[in-house]
């Protein structure tokens, strides 16, 4: 199924994304400088953008920016004056992205924070905070603990996005040993039980293969 997926993929993307120097420019380095080809997809990346536009977002946290593929696409779809707050642990990652997002010329929007997501997200609280979109996109084991911190730097209408939550199918297995699911299962239990939040998941395949996004709204 791979290849059909790849097919239809680039089939949309080819005439959804056209071609973009800056964008490809930003994989390639990421590329030469040995970044893990994790980033979401253009057609996701088209997502995102249209996630920031149908909600007006202007204020957007991202949670693990890599080299700032999808900071890119965030932050192109703001409006005059919108910010994006990104969150990377790896400051050689951090790196790549600054230089990514400077040449597309969006790094003035862009404010990126290096060190572990789970002591840099307290500061948030009461300099950045609430955000208007969330997206949640780094180590998947901290996913239960990035919700708590999502719904704690939101407010009513909030939109919530987190990547990575089907993992070709795994998140079914109920005795998966693989600490990524266990939190990715963990955080779709939350997103179930947590009565501040309508939620649910879209399956995706393509070139990045069969995995999902979580969608959540807070509501109150
Ligand atoms: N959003 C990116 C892909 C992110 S990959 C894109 O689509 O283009 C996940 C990133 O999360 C990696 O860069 C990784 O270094 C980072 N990460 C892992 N653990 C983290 C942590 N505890 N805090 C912050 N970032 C983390
Ligand atoms: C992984 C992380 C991601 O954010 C992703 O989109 C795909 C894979 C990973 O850590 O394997
Ligand atoms: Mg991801």
């Amino acid at each position: 199924m791979q290849d059909l997926w790849t097919k239809v993929d680039n089939y949309f993307g080819d005439l959804l994304t056209p071609a973009d120097e800056k964008l490809d420019a930003a994989l390639l380095a990421n590329e030469q400088a040995g970044l893990p080809a994790i980033d979401i997809t253009r057609l996701q990346g088209k997502f995102l953008e249209f996630l920031v536009c149908i909600s007006g977002a202007r204020r957007v946290l991202e949670i693990g920016t890599l080299g700032g593929y999808s900071t890119i696409w965030l932050a192109r779809a703001l409006p005059e004056g919108g910010r994006i707050v990104s969150l990377e642990l790896d400051p050689h990652h951090a790196e790549v992205a600054r230089a990514n997002l400077r040449n597309v010329g969006v790094l003035d929007r862009v404010e990126l924070i290096v060190g572990p997501a789970l002591d840099t997200l307290p500061l948030l609280e009461k300099t950045a905070a609430p955000f208007d979109l969330i997206f949640i996109d780094a180590d998947k084991q901290s996913y239960p603990q990035y919700l708590h911190w999502a719904l704690k730097l939101s407010r009513p209408g909030t939109v919530i996005v987190a990547d990575n939550v089907v993992r070709e199918g795994k998140v079914v297995e109920p005795d998966c040993d693989d600490p990524n699911v266990q939190g990715v299962q963990r955080f779709t239990e939350l997103l179930a039980a947590e009565p501040r939040l309508s939620a649910t998941v879209l399956q995706t395949v393509g070139t990045k293969g069969y995995d999902g996004f979580a969608l959540a709204v807070v509501l109150s």
